[in-house]
């Protein structure tokens, strides 16, 4: 049989169709989306297509409805409104051509509020008691879930003052970003598989079995709409405002807009707010302010003429996972790295990705050749999450650690109570790039404008060495024994950055004995470890001579670390990287490091804040920062810390005497609270730097 032109397209179009009943499902019921919106609404528009061009469009086609029909387990409601979905696009140039529609037409204001990446859902009050409560199911009908929506403390069961006898209003409901860390945290506890985001979070609780479980989640709620606005409520601007004097939560990021500039610049200034907000949003909803207006523009079958949803650009994708490569670390942790076909997300492109191990390989399904999702929250790392469709990756073999090093062949081994894989050999080549790279860091020698590109390079570079000495070569310190002319070779770099790296090298000679015992790059002698030394030894060649079981008498070196110390301190790798930096005249290996030039290199040049410390403001302390502190990474934080005499550590415990919270903290709020451990916030800490 000769398939006609539009056999053909019909055809196309049940596919079409068929997978956008399968992604409704894993959305809207699995709760485990394997699309990004952007893709999904990508089918959605070729659907769209294929009905203009056909002339045929079915009454069930999902260009009329919009979500999954309701699962059997609630019974159902059917919504005396339709429940519509939002148009949405992701660009100025369409937002202003909408702005031009003749629905629209520019006439008088808009509000603009963020979309809040949760669970719609319908409240019906009677006589201003919570009667009510309806998913969007299908936009036709919902499931009832009243019995669970009472125990989310957000949602009033009953409204203040006078409200008409039947008041319906709609919303999002929502798990916010701390929330879902620490239950997460808590389900990671329990031995369960953690949430992929705060939406599932959000749209698993609402619909528990059980009401009792749904309060056990950290939901919150905001309202959007009013069904039935009573007469003298003439704008949404209005709207909003009346339904928080019901008691209604409405969300303060709405703003009102005059014209197109103000409405462009209210989606800009959401935006910028957007990674600081404690839930996720996803864009910025539209709406014509003035409820006349919109009724007179009405509604498609699928979408009001009146609200726009402009979308974010995505943060999350699809791409081709072209192969696994092996990464090593500087001592010897083989890490699997996805090289993916470059994709863009949130503005920046994203070639590779860490994979950790083989166990979180194989568990994720991640399988080279196969389409991968890709995820990135705000100015967090990229992730591989998991195969765009596991059907696919099925055909693709599973990830293998390979059993020997791809750089020097040695076998590849594990450690008893360890997850992931290791190359046994301390002087394999494949740790060099990863050393350099830790020896110039901030806690080390400090030496900008080294990348991850250039340490590669150096790594493979020939240096004039001590001939007595060939380990020398094989030594991160070998940077400080290039030449100009191999500086200038370096990719990236030419002559004249070749003399600034000379320089930026030259004076890294003065860092602190605490840095230099860092950059030796020893197994366990972490940052704290390499302070306490510092505190105790005047150099590098002091520590070096010191019986190693001294170190056991030390606070906080147990005997693994000492061990490992010890190991490392009398290693060939290690003495030659301390030849080369006392012939290059770093001055901490022979104790050089006169006070003023410590007390200089200690000067934090973080913030203009911090410009006048001194010491001791946190002496005596161990804190524990948790949260998002602004405009300063951990790092930074835990370094003024320790600049002022305190300790830091990563997790709460017996011996934490305070902890610092930024925005969005995690568990360890809960955990310092029930240990009475002192907390103060972020503002109290940095007037805690201030003070005299
Ligand atoms: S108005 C007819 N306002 O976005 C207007 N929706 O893609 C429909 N959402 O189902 C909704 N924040 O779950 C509206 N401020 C907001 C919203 C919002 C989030 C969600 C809602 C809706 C979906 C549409």
């Amino acid at each position: 049989m000769t398939m006609t032109r539009t056999d053909d397209d019909h055809a196309v179009l049940e596919d079409l169709k068929a997978q956008v009943r399968r992604h409704n499902h894993l959305y809207y019921l699995a709760n485990q989306p394997e699309i990004s919106d952007e893709e999904y609404d990508d089918i959605i528009r070729q659907i769209k297509e294929l009905e203009e061009k056909t002339g045929y469009q079915e009454p069930t086609s999902p260009t009329r409805t919009v979500g999954a029909a309701p699962s059997a387990q609630f019974s159902t409601t059917k919504h005396p409104e339709p429940m519509l979905s939002l148009g949405n696009m992701t660009s100025e140039k369409d937002f202003r051509s909408w702005l031009r529609s003749k629905s629209v037409n520019r006439q008088g204001r808009l509000t603009a509020e963020a979309k809040i990446d949760g669970i719609a859902i319908r409240l019906e009050y009677h006589q201003g008691n919570l009667a009510l409560a309806a998913t969007r199911g299908d936009g036709t009908s919902g499931e009832i879930v009243t019995e669970n929506v009472r125990g989310i403390p957000a949602i009033p069961q009953r409204l203040i003052g006078e409200v008409p006898a039947v008041l319906a209003v709609r919303g999002e409901i929502y798990m916010p970003r701390s929330g879902f860390a620490i239950y997460n945290a808590e389900r990671a506890e329990r031995g369960e598989e953690p949430l992929a985001n705060p939406r599932n979070g959000a749209a698993g609780a609402v619909r528990q079995k059980d009401p009792s479980e749904t309060a056990r989640r950290p939901l919150l709620f905001y309202a959007y709409t009013l069904e039935n606005p009573p007469e003298p409520i003439k704008t949404q601007e209005h709207a909003l405002s009346w339904m928080s004097i019901l008691g209604l939560p409405t969300n303060p990021l709405t703003l009102v807009c005059a014209d197109e500039g103000e409405a462009i610049r209210a989606f800009q200034s959401i935006e910028d707010r957007r990674d600081h907000l404690d839930y996720d949003i996803d864009g910025v909803v539209f709406k014509v302010n003035d409820l006349k207006q919109q009724e007179a523009a009405g509604a498609t079958s699928h979408e009001p003429r009146w609200a726009i949803a402009w979308k974010f650009a995505s943060e999350r994708a699809i791409t081709t996972l072209q192969k696994i490569e092996i990464s090593q670390g500087r001592f010897g942790r083989l890490t699997p790295v996805a090289v993916l076909e470059p994709v863009h997300i949130g503005g920046v492109t994203i070639e590779r990705a860490s994979l950790h191990n083989e166990t979180d390989v194989r568990k994720k399904n991640i399988r080279a050749g196969s389409q991968v999702v890709i995820e990135r929250a705000g100015d967090v790392i990229p992730q591989v999450t998991g195969p765009a469709s596991p059907r696919q990756a099925e055909t693709m073999p599973e990830f293998k650690m390979p059993s020997n090093c791809p750089d020097c062949e040695g076998p590849v081994t594990t450690k008893p109570g360890e997850t992931g894989h290791w190359c046994a050999a301390t002087d394999c080549p494949g740790r060099l790039p990863a050393q350099i790279k830790s020896l110039v860091g901030r806690d080390a020698m400090d030496v900008d404008g080294i990348g991850d590109v250039m340490c590669e390079a150096i790594a493979a570079m020939d240096v004039e060495h001590d001939p007595e000495r060939p380990a020398e070569n094989r030594s991160a310190a070998k940077l400080y024994l290039l030449t100009l002319s191999q500086l200038a070779s370096l990719p990236g770099s030419g002559p004249k950055n070749a003399r600034n790296l000379q320089e930026r090298l030259a004076e890294s000679q003065n860092r602190p004995l605490a840095n230099v015992l860092y950059s030796l790059g020893i197994e366990r002698m972490g940052r704290s470890v390499c302070r306490k030394l510092a505190a105790r030894y005047q150099s590098v060649d002091q520590v070096i001579r010191e019986n190693p079981s001294t170190f056991l008498n030390m606070e906080g070196i147990g005997p693994k670390i000492a061990e490992s110390m010890r190991m490392g301190l009398t290693s060939r790798e290690v003495r030659a990287t301390v030849e080369i930096m006392r012939r290059c005249g770093v001055r901490a290996i022979e104790g050089l490091v006169s006070p003023d030039q410590t007390e200089e290199a200690n000067q934090i040049k973080i913030t203009e804040e911090t410009m006048t410390v001194k010491h001791g403001r946190f002496d005596g302390e161990n804190v524990v920062v948790t949260g998002k502190i602004e405009n300063m990474t951990r790092v930074d934080v835990e370094r003024l810390i320790h600049q002022q005499g305190g300790d830091t550590s990563s997790s709460v415990n017996a011996k934490t005497t305070l902890l610092v919270v930024g925005e969005k903290p995690g568990s360890k709020l809960n955990k310092a609270r029930s240990l009475n451990i002192p907390i103060i916030t972020e503002e109290e800490f940095f007037e805690r730097m201030k003070a005299a």
